[in-house]
């Protein structure tokens, strides 16, 4: 049978790592899947039970729409990161936008938002909405001298940038900002940790435990390092975790009042936040879940490095290669479906300004599945002009 020409314009399998399209087998290294939850037996069994109380409440959280459910996942949350504060969201891409609402009201005068010039569309719309002064900065925090930091100015500075960088898998170098921090300057960071969380850390912790600015294993409060440092970790359950919904951890004391995300939207279904809490409950009682991501990236980094081939420094499910055009993009697409391996091709995206191909781990990929793809990508390299 002739390999497939372009890629599919819609999914007809589930997020799993063996799959069919167009009648033939592939190996499929798509999506955010990463700790394989989606599909997991007792998340659909929660989902299925659900639906007997009916579709959704009908009414918004802060007009009794508010489920055990939805109130369960936000406890959940709170115990397995430690911070006291936590808004359960109907998606991840307002989670961003709700930090910014509840923490305006008492950032009365901040100097403005230093926001990194890859933002993802979720949080670079947040920003833009709030009317405050804002300034792009490198991705990897480089050149931050000067920018809103100024001598004599101890208004606090708000920076929002996305933990792992969705195409490319790299993060910001936290490191970097130390300096800052170190020197007593108030900030207040809100991290999209989409990607992050549930991979990076302890436990699947996050980007900030991974870097160390919130050491500490689950479980345990979840303390900055920085006492000028003020949170607001932001994420979604839908990537990871294997459920649906975004969510904003915080140890200040937040009114859910203050966030018209909160009080003017129906809240997630209730089979979606059944069968989320059940996805974060599995997730949070099995670290081997995670170690099983962390081994199969681990076993993919050391197989590509045996090829020559470099993987990013950072411990993600995530690589990609961008082409400087898209004809080229797509013939190291075809090479790797004619192996049987299904990526994904992207034009463009928020990290990604050339056309790239990106792939991405599960935790329930086996070593065989990991041979094959790094021999693929092998032989994609060597058949792209
Ligand atoms: C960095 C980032 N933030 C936010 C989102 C949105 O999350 P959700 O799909 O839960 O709305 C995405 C999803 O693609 C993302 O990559």
């Amino acid at each position: 049978m002739k390999a497939p020409e372009v890629p599919p314009d819609r999914m007809t399998w589930p997020p799993v790592p063996e799959i069919y399209w167009d009648g033939r087998p592939f190996l499929y290294f798509c999506g955010t899947g990463y700790l394989g939850l989606q599909t997991h037996g007792e998340v659909i069994e929660a989902g299925r039970r659900a639906m007997a109380c009916g579709l959704h409440t009908a009414t918004s959280r802060s007009g009794w729409g508010s489920t055990s459910d939805h109130e369960g996942i936000e406890k959940r949350l709170m115990d397995f990161t430690g911070y006291r504060e936590c808004l359960y969201l109907p998606t991840g891409f307002l989670s961003v936008k709700t930090a910014l609402e509840i923490l305006r009201p008492d950032v009365t005068d901040p100097c403005g938002v230093l926001m990194t010039a890859n933002l993802h569309p979720a949080g670079r719309e947040a920003v833009r909405s709030t009317g405050l002064p804002v300034q792009e900065i490198d991705p990897d925090f480089s050149q931050l001298e000067g920018k809103l930091f100024r001598d004599g100015d101890d208004r606090p500075v708000i920076v929002v940038a996305d933990g792992v960088f969705p195409i490319s898998g790299a993060g910001p170098m936290w490191d970097r900002l130390e300096p800052i921090l170190e020197s007593g300057r108030p900030v207040i960071l809100i991290v999209d940790d989409a990607h992050g969380f549930g991979v990076l850390g302890t436990h699947g912790l996050g980007s900030l435990n991974h870097c160390g600015w919130i050491p500490g294993g689950p479980f345990e409060p979840a303390q900055c390092r920085f006492s000028n440092l003020r949170v607001f970790h932001c994420g979604t359950l839908s990537k990871a975790i294997g459920g649906y919904g975004g969510f904003v951890l915080t140890n200040d004391q937040v009114n859910r009042r203050d966030s018209c995300v909160y009080t003017g939207t129906t809240p997630s279904p209730a089979p979606v936040a059944a069968a989320t809490r059940m996805a974060l409950e599995i997730f949070t009682a099995s670290p081997e879940i995670h170690q099983s991501l962390q081994n199969n990236i681990s076993y993919f980094k050391k197989r590509m490095s045996e090829c020559g081939i470099a993987t990013g420094a950072l411990p993600v499910p995530i690589w990609s290669r961008s082409f400087d055009d898209a004809a080229k993009a797509l013939q190291f697409w075809r090479a790797m479906a004619g192996k049987g391996i299904l990526c994904q091709y992207f034009p463009s995206y928020s990290d990604a300004s050339q056309p790239s191909i990106r792939m991405a781990l599960f935790a329930t990929h086996k070593r065989s599945h990991i041979d094959r793809l790094v021999a693929a990508i092998q032989y994609a390299s060597a058949h792209t002009a």
